[in-house]
């Protein structure tokens, strides 16, 4: 019998916020006898490719774990070529965005990257912000920690400011601290690669999202892929503690 294409997930079930720890770059170039670029050259190809598919199926919020506040770990050169990919993606994408009434969000601290990124992004969100359309938020310079961590100096401050009442710190009020405050609950997090951890990645966020990990490398990530992922997400049961 002739393989048939794929379904797309079904309507109803679709997950209104994902996001994606984009793992795998280096080791897709190491199978292949490349230098590590060239598996996040790939990889950016998938961003594209996987943010259209994500806008077709009707997810609302992209996120994409894209520099982690733990990869400056890495070697200089390393750092500097992710840097020039993510410059490229701005400038090649940012028309097609536009275009498609996409909004750009980033999260992280993108203020510590170099001073013309930090224009290009801040120049990119300012004209996207207006869209109402589906938004893509990038993770840039991210760390889950340090991003809970600044929420809770910000609270403290309003209170040693006399603006804000120990007692009023909830829940809901510290999820408006976060940088996510704004966008939808985190309903899926998909981490390709096969490795099985968060990665320092939402963890406040993800607390009742469902996991997905897959044995996929980021580069080799697709539409066929996504939808895929959403059917696995259709089946799941989500009960938020209850029955
Ligand atoms: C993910 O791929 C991209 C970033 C973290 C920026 P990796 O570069 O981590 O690829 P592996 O894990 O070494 O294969
Ligand atoms: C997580 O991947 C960060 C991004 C995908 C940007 P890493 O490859 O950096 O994660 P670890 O070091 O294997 O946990
Ligand atoms: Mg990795």
């Amino acid at each position: 019998m002739a393989a048939r294409a794929a379904p797309a997930a079904e309507p109803g079930i679709v997950p209104r916020h994902v996001a994606i720890i984009m793992d795998g770059n280096g080791r897709w170039a190491k199978a292949r006898f490349l230098p590590r670029i060239a598996g996040h050259r790939q990889g950016v190809e998938a961003v594209r490719r996987v943010s259209r598919a994500a806008r077709a199926a009707g997810i609302e919020v992209l996120t994409l774990y894209a520099f982690s506040s733990e990869n400056w770990r890495r070697p200089e050169e390393e750092i500097s070529d992710l840097m020039g990919l993510l410059r490229h993606f701005l400038s090649s994408e940012l028309d097609d965005l536009v275009a498609e009434g996409v909004r750009l969000r980033v999260i992280g601290d993108y203020h510590r990257l170099a001073p013309d990124l930090v224009r290009m992004i801040d120049q990119a969100i300012a004209r996207t912000t207006a869209h109402a359309g589906p938004t893509l938020v990038i993770a840039l310079n991210y760390g889950s920690q340090a991003e809970i961590a600044s929420a809770a100096r910000r609270l403290a401050e309003q209170v040693a400011a006399g603006t804000l009442a120990p007692a009023d710190i909830d829940e809901d009020r510290f999820a408006a601290a976060l940088a996510t405050q704004d966008l939808p609950p985190l309903d899926l997090v998909i981490r390709t690669s096969g490795e099985q951890r968060l990665s320092n990645f939402l963890l406040w966020q993800a607390a009742y999202a469902e996991l997905l990990f897959i044995d996929t490398l980021w580069p080799d990530f697709d539409e066929a892929a996504l939808n895929d992922a959403l059917r696995q997400y259709g089946r799941r049961q989500r009960r938020f503690g209850g029955l």
